[in-house]
């Protein structure tokens, strides 16, 4: 066994998430090498690469938008591989695409409800007024417009609008792209609270900092594979890994 699968297979003794060598693209390209990680329920993972490392599409396959050539894709011990986005939906795990995809011409309250109506019989779908009263920075204004919002609260309502259909799992690509320092604080204090109320995230993120700040184990994504996989302290310890693979120095 090579030592990063070793790593996978100690990582999650009772998976959340157990993504096993998937291998997945578009057409006739490749993408994704045979990857594979996990998420325990309550933990917060990152998966980190640089552009066009396949982070996307690794979050794409978990969902459904993308349907892997092998492996699979389990949630809470049943097998999900290729299953479509809504039937994902129903299954509580909430997936916030890159762009954030608010409807700008609805309020605040109504993009909220929106994401009501994803949810099935078994998502358990969540009350929009008491979603949006975790927000701090949304709950005084439910009338305000998406397009008004700043980037980083449409960050935030992109969040919880996915959290309206019941979420066990968070999915969240890139989240911190493109904001202030000061709105990077606030996006990490959501899903710090989210997390102490018991709920999953894998955090896709090009920020190493941010993935450090919130996540307690590590993927490294680099063409396709995964490279790396260690705790935040191995991971800080590895400076190479970060400079070979991430292109930064922490
Ligand atoms: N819809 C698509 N059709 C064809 N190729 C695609 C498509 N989406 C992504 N790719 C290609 O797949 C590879 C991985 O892309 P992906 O979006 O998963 O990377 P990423 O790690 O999320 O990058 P970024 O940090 O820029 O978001 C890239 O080479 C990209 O050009
Ligand atoms: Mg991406």
């Amino acid at each position: 066994m090579s030592e990063s699968s070793r790593l996978d297979a100690e990582a999650c003794q009772n998976p959340l998430l157990d993504v096993s060598n998937i291998v997945a693209g578009y057409g006739a390209t490749e993408v994704l090498h045979g990857v594979s990680l996990c998420v325990e329920a309550g933990e917060v993972v990152s998966l980190v690469g640089r552009n066009g490392a396949g982070k996307t599409t690794t979050l794409r396959s978990i969902v459904g938008n993308v349907v892997p050539t092998s492996g699979s894709v389990a949630f809470d011990g049943q097998d999900v591989t290729g299953l479509s986005p809504e039937e994902t939906v129903r299954r509580n795990v909430a997936f916030v695409p890159e762009e954030r995809r608010i409807f700008p011409d609805l309020t605040v309250a109504e993009n909220l409800k929106v994401g009501q109506l994803g949810g099935g019989d078994t998502a358990e779908s969540r009350d929009p007024e008491e979603v949006l009263e975790e927000f701090e920075n949304l709950r005084d204004h439910p009338d305000r417009r998406g397009g008004a919002l700043s980037g980083g609260e449409q960050q935030m309502l992109a969040i919880g609008r996915a959290l309206v259909a019941g979420a066990d799992l968070l999915l969240l690509d890139e989240p911190t792209e493109g904001l202030a320092p000061f709105v990077v604080r606030q996006v990490e204090d959501l899903v710090k609270n989210l997390n102490e109320e018991g709920i999953a995230v894998l955090l896709v993120e090009q920020n190493v900092e941010v993935a450090l700040e919130l996540a307690d184990r590590h993927y490294v994504l680099d063409r396709g594979e995964i490279v790396y996989h260690g705790t935040s302290d191995q991971l800080r310890e590895n400076e190479d890994v970060v400079d070979r693979h991430l292109g930064v120095s922490i």
